[in-house]
C-alpha cells in the first residue's frame, strides 16, 4: 500500500515534517509519500476538500490550523478535545478523527534519554503558557508526576490553562519569572515552552539560571537554535539539556503510529536531525 500522507499549514515551506516522514516511511519499510498542502486561510476549505478527494491515509496540522481544523472533523480524541487543538488527524473510510501528539511526543522524547526523571517525586517547573505548553502540561498531569508548576510572562494565562484541564487533585502553582527564578532549586525539569531565545532573538533567555540546582535537566523546546541561550547558561552550570527538536520527532513518531501502525525505533534520528539543524 501507498501511503498518502502530508501537512497543512501556512507558511510550511520550511518544515522538517517531509524529512521526518521519508525516514519514518524508509525506516518502516513502507511506500508513501508526504506532501505539503499550503493555503491561507481563505484557501484552507479547498485544500481541505482536496485532502479528501485525494482521499489520504492521515495529515498533520501546524501553525494556524490546529484550532480551526476542528470545525472540519468527524471525530476528536478526548485529549485533543481538552486542548482545543489537533495536530494529527487520521482518515478511516474516508471519516476524519483528530489527535493531538505534541505532548505525549514531548514525554517520549524525555524518557528515551532520561528514562527515571518523570515518577510521583518529580517536580516541574513549566516556562510559558500557550498551546505547546498546554499539551505539555496535560501530559506530564497524565503521567502522575509530582508537581507541575507554571511560571508565565501573563498569570491569568497560566491560571486558565490549569482551570481547563478538567483534572482533579493537581498539585499546581502559577508563579511569576521571578518568583520562579527564587524556587528555581526545588525543581527537578524546567521545561521552557516560550518562544523566547527562537532566532532571531538568540540571546535572550526567558530567566535567569543562578539558582538551578546542578542534578537538574533542563529542557528548551525551541530548536531554532539547536543549542539556545538558556541551554548554554544550563549546561555551564552542570544540568543536562533535552533539545527541542527531539519533540518534533517523537510528536511524528506518533503521529506515524496512528496512520501506519508502526511503532519505530528512533532514537538514531535525533542525532541526524541535530546534525541536520546544525548545518
Ligand atoms: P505556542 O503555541 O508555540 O506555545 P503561543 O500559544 O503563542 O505559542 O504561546 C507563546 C508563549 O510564549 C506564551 O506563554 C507567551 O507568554 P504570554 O502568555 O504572556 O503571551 C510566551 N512569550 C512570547 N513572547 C514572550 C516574551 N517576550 N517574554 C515572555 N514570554 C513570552
Amino acid at each position: 500500500m501507498d501511503y498518502k500522507l502530508g501537512l497543512i499549514g501556512h507558511p510550511i515551506g520550511h518544515s522538517l515534517s517531509p524529512w521526518i516522514h521519508a525516514q519514518f516511511l524508509d525506516l518502516a519499510g513502507l511506500d508513501g509519500e508526504y506532501k505539503l498542502y499550503e493555503g491561507d486561510h481563505q484557501q484552507l476549505p479547498k485544500v481541505l476538500k482536496h485532502l479528501k478527494q485525494e482521499e489520504l491515509d492521515g495529515f498533520n496540522v501546524t501553525v494556524p490550523y490546529k484550532q480551526v481544523i476542528v470545525d472540519f472533523l468527524d471525530e476528536i480524541d478526548e485529549d485533543a478535545k481538552v486542548l482545543g487543538a489537533v495536530n494529527t488527524v487520521v482518515s478511516v473510510n474516508g471519516k476524519w478523527k483528530g489527535y493531538s501528539t505534541d505532548g505525549a511526543g514531548y514525554i517520549r522524547s524525555l524518557t528515551e534519554p532520561f528514562p527515571n526523571l518523570l515518577n510521583k517525586n518529580t517536580s516541574v517547573l513549566l516556562l510559558g503558557a500557550g498551546g505547546a505548553a498546554r499539551g505539555i502540561y496535560r501530559a506530564l498531569i497524565q503521567q502522575q508526576i509530582g508537581r507541575v508548576d507554571i511560571a508565565n510572562r501573563s498569570a491569568n494565562k497560566a491560571e486558565q490553562l490549569i482551570a481547563s484541564m478538567r483534572l482533579p487533585d493537581i498539585d499546581s502553582q502559577v508563579l511569576s519569572f521571578q518568583e520562579a527564578e527564587e524556587q528555581l532549586a526545588n525543581y527537578d525539569l524546567i521545561i521552557q515552552t516560550t518562544s523566547v531565545g527562537m532566532k532571531p532573538h538568540i540571546a535572550k533567555q526567558v530567566i535567569s539560571l543562578a539558582n538551578l540546582s546542578a542534578d537538574a535537566v533542563v529542557s528548551d523546546i525551541v530548536y531554532q537554535p539547536i543549542m539556545t541561550q538558556l541551554l548554554q547558561d544550563a549546561s555551564a552550570r552542570g544540568a543536562a539539556i533535552h533539545h527541542g527538536h527531539a519533540m518534533l520527532l517523537y510528536q511524528g513518531q506518533l503521529a506515524f503510529e496512528k496512520w501506519t501502525g508502526h511503532t519505530l525505533e528512533i532514537n538514531h534520528l535525533v542525532d541526524e536531525l541535530e546534525k541536520k539543524l546544525r548545518g
